[in-house]
């Protein structure tokens, strides 16, 4: 069993999964990770993340211990991954490591949750379930400034806002594998719903399969 969640950034998708995953004692794939680690890789080498040669060797080569950088999570982390996940090449060096995963879970388990940004349409296209998480940018930039705040960091939610909808924008309208929801994906709007909530639904529609 495969199940594909997609959606932009800060909507609950991750959450979700990884709650799923659990839930249904499934390998979790964070596969916006991967993307983070190439886009980490170039900003440690003082390089510019749209840097084309840098980011095709650092996807060919991907350093995993940059997955445990505390760096991984900051917000610059994240809109350098957003540059090189623009690069087909990069996305097709990542491409493999995805979709073995996807069939090949670790550990033997029974199936696995990936989330993303094209897992339902371009990575595992044949997923048992597709769900698509979204929220409004307000609500996202929210829950990212009061996460940034809990972790004892300054935020700003008027610089996050725009930091989410240049992300959007950029992950909408690239050529290749853009974020959009698959034709047979469950659309889950979380603006009004609460993640128990979205939990519930998520798991009701898995046992119905
Ligand atoms: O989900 P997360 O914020 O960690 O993703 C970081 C960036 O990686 C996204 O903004 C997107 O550009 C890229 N990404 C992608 N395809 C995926 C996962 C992430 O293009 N499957």
């Amino acid at each position: 069993m495969i199940i594909a969640i997609d959606g932009p950034a800060a909507a609950g998708k991750g959450t979700l999964a990884k709650r799923l995953a659990k839930e249904l004692g499934y390998a979790y794939l964070d596969t916006g990770a991967l993307y983070r680690a190439v886009g980490l890789a170039a900003l440690k080498a003082g390089v510019d993340p749209k840097d084309n040669a840098f980011a095709e060797a650092a996807s060919a080569d991907l350093d995993l211990s940059l997955l445990e950088a505390p760096e991984l999570r900051h917000e610059a982390t994240g809109t350098a991954a957003s540059h090189v996940a623009a690069m087909p090449v990069v996305r097709s060096n990542l491409l493999n490591f995805q979709r073995n995963y996807a069939s090949n879970p670790p550990g033997g388990v029974e199936g696995a949750v990936l989330d993303g940004r094209d897992i339902g349409t371009v990575v595992c296209p044949d997923a048992d379930l597709k769900l698509f998480v979204t929220a409004s940018a307000e609500e996202r930039a929210r829950r990212r400034t009061a996460e940034q705040e809990s972790r004892g960091e300054v935020a700003d939610f008027e610089a996050i806002l725009a930091d989410v909808k240049a992300r959007d924008e950029r992950d909408m309208n690239r050529a290749e594998a853009p974020l959009k929801p698959a034709e047979d994906a469950l659309l889950l709007d979380t603006t009004l719903l609460d993640i128990d909530a979205v939990f519930q639904r998520a798991v009701a529609v898995v046992r119905e399969r």
